[in-house]
């Protein structure tokens, strides 16, 4: 089981969790059907995306995929995403199995030399493979990146395909350059394709879409770069590869570092030689032509096993736009969800129940706090708090009892329905029958009024809470895939000594152990609170508001987020106004005493033209201390005074007063 791979050239936002989530929901579910499952993937730390990102950071690639890769290893244990293996493709392994395959399909006949015309840009001095370089896309007109309609069609484009290219980095025109690059005979993959594509399993968008381009007609590829950082191409060390050659491989050089770690180094065979594993790769929509046309005749090619099955998600928009980071439709995981405390399974349970596998997705603030305090909290965590609290109250233990035929019924086809989903990839079908399942225990218990019961006949109470439990415990199992915090939080509540994760599917009809202890429950869900869901809105309605001024080429609304370490850095104190002087020969300037605390300073503002020094004096603001000094018409100024201006009458400012506080009080 894989997944694509993240550049690891900017940190995780949303649109990644689109693949992750239902991926790693898909594994913990496989794994929960009897099945031996191993789940791969790394950061892609070649090509362009990496080199473009370096060059704006200043810093060298290696330094910007490893910022990245710790992040991406640090964050996805965070949102509950476990994978066997998470490696890079710059890891020994991968250079050695990339190069190993290349040089089978060398061996083969499968790679040839041709000249190639490829952009060059006199003014930046480089030759301008994929990103960098601009273009129109030959095929629906769209400004397009050099491999990649980006904007239109979506297409993958060929080296020097690019109509009226333009360096991506100055805007320059290029000139033409010929060198000798080295092509993959896709050419010959065409039958093979028809053929692998018509049976492949997965989504049908994937599998569609690439029988349309076979039928199109298909070019050989170039999988030669004229790039200094990536995998050298063997035939030839001033040439890497095309980073679409040793991404995909990283699936297979994952999959050897996970065997190594089992003390059998040839596990992985198991799955990538021709025989009985099966390859799931989950993917974006973006990339089904890497997976569908290139990755499996580089496979067939090299004599590798094929994937089984390729399944290709929707898209993400952000409250009803497409997303796009520049222009401020995105969730940053870290900064707006992980730090804002929100539990990671509340996200993974949206994800995967809020669309079809196929469908675009659209994350919206507002839909999210529906769907946790409606459905979460309301329906699933209120019947599973119901019923434990009604058993702790009455019994304090698992009463007396029998699964009612209904009951047992309606768990199995849950299960049922749950691995029917699981086979058509279709986690939206998971979430659903898992939901019906908690509104089925609703109706249940409000049926059965177990609360009546209580006084007029406990051995029917008795019966009725043995079977609300019993849900309660199918439910811990079934929802245990998607929010694995809160299946082991009920397994909690119900006092199982066993790891839920490791508990199988099936096991969800199983007897309950009468007589075992029920303790005083605690709500497993939380809801969403209101001022919490208006300032995540605010700060992506701010981001937005700042990409479109920053389009206009207007000033920001906001500014760049800083750490909160760099904060703590400012000292900042109350200080109050002993003296307020005119600073001779100038229009703004004021020259003040200022008591900080412990000291007096003296401080020089710009307020000339809006205070009279009577007006300040006395006062208490709020100065910033520990400011570099510098030298204002010829006086030193030590610090500032904080001042705001007013939104609605640019150029007024008015200083942040603190009346009754003594002087030197610190602010944070
Ligand atoms: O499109 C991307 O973000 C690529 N980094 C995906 C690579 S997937 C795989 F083939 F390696
Ligand atoms: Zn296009």
């Amino acid at each position: 089981m894989t997944c694509g791979l993240p550049y690891a050239s900017g940190p995780m936002h949303i649109g990644h969790l689109r693949t992750y989530v239902p991926a790693d929901v898909f594994v913990r579910l496989l794994k929960k059907m009897q099945t031996e499952v191993v789940f791969v993937c790394g950061s892609d730390t070649h090509g362009t995306p990496i080199v473009t990102a370096a060059e704006k950071a200043d810093v060298s690639p290696e330094e910007i995929f490893q910022k990245y890769h710790k992040h991406y290893l640090e964050t996805f244990p965070k949102l509950n995403i476990a994978f066997d293996n998470y490696g890079t493709t710059d890891d020994p392994e991968n250079h050695h199995r990339t190069k190993q395959i290349v040089q089978v399909l060398e061996d083969k006949g499968y790679i040839y030399p041709k000249e190639l015309e490829s952009p060059y840009c006199d003014n930046c001095g480089r030759s301008l493979p994929d990103r960098f370089v601009r273009g129109t896309c030959p095929y629906c007109g769209a400004d397009a990146r050099g491999d990649e309609c980006d904007q239109g069609c979506g297409r993958y484009l060929e080296p020097g395909e690019i109509l009226n290219p333009r360096c991506a980095i100055c805007g320059s025109p290029t000139r033409p350059v010929t060198r000798t690059h080295y092509y993959f005979r896709l050419t010959d993959f065409e039958d093979f394709l028809n053929d692998f594509l018509n049976n492949v399993d997965g989504t049908k968008n994937a599998r569609n879409y690439a029988l349309g381009w076979v039928k199109e007609g298909l070019k050989d590829w170039c999988i030669t770069r004229d790039l200094d950082w990536g995998v050298d191409f063997p035939g030839d060390e001033d040439l890497t590869l095309y980073v679409w050659v040793d991404a995909p491989i990283h699936y297979i050089s994952s999959t050897e570092e996970w065997a190594k770690g089992t003390g059998d180094p040839d596990e992985w065979e198991k799955f990538w030689k021709p025989g009985d594993g099966r390859i799931v790769h989950y993917i974006g929509q973006d990339i089904v032509y890497h997976h569908c046309i290139f990755w499996p005749s580089m496979l067939k090619g090299a004599d590798y096993n094929l994937p089984d099955s390729i399944v290709a998600s929707g898209m993400v928009k952000i409250e009803g736009h497409n997303f796009s980071r520049s222009r401020g439709y995105v969730v940053w995981i870290e900064d707006d969800y992980l730090d804002q405390g929100l539990n990671p399974d509340y996200l993974r349970y949206y994800i995967v129940s809020h669309s079809s596998q196929t469908k675009d997705l659209d994350f919206a603030w507002d839909t999210f706090r529906d769907k946790v305090n409606n459905e979460l909290v309301g329906t699933f965590g209120n019947f599973v708090y119901r019923a434990l609290h009604f058993t702790n109250k009455n019994f304090g233990k698992i009463p007396e009892g029998e699964t009612e035929k209904r009951v047992q019924e309606r768990i199995a086809s849950t299960i049922g329905t749950v691995k029917a989903g699981v086979n058509e990839y279709e986690l939206k079908k998971v979430t659903d029958a898992i939901m019906g399942l908690a509104t089925f225990g609703n109706e249940y218990f409000q049926e059965n009024k177990p609360w009546e019961l209580a006084r007029e006949d406990l051995e029917k109470c008795g019966d009725v809470l043995y079977n609300a439990v019993a849900i309660v415990r199918a439910l811990a199992i079934l929802i245990d895939p998607i929010m694995p915090s809160v299946g082991e939080k009920i397994w909690e509540q119900l006092r199982e000594e066993t790891d839920i994760h490791g508990v199988q599917l099936d096991e969800a009809t199983s007897p309950l152990e009468i007589g075992h202890k029920i303790p005083k429950p605690v709500p497993v869900i939380d809801k969403i609170d209101d001022d919490l869901l208006e300032d995540l809105r605010a700060s992506i309605e701010a981001r937005i508001r700042d990409a479109e001024a920053a389009e206009r080429g207007e000033k920001k609304v906001t500014k760049d987020i800083i750490e909160f370490e760099d904060f703590q850095k400012l000292d900042l104190r109350a200080g109050k106004i002993l003296e307020c002087e005119r600073v001779p020969k100038t229009d703004k300037l004021l020259e003040l005493k200022v008591d900080i605390g412990d000291e007096t300073r003296t401080i020089v503002t710009g307020l000339a033209d809006q205070y009279k020094p009577d007006e300040l004096k006395g006062i208490t603001a709020l100065f910033l201390v520990n400011l570099e000094p510098k030298k204002l018409a010829g006086i030193e100024s030590q610090g500032m005074i904080i001042a705001v201006e007013k939104a609605d009458e640019e150029g007024i400012w008015l200083p942040v007063t603190i009346e009754g506080v003594p002087p030197g009080s610190k602010a944070a």
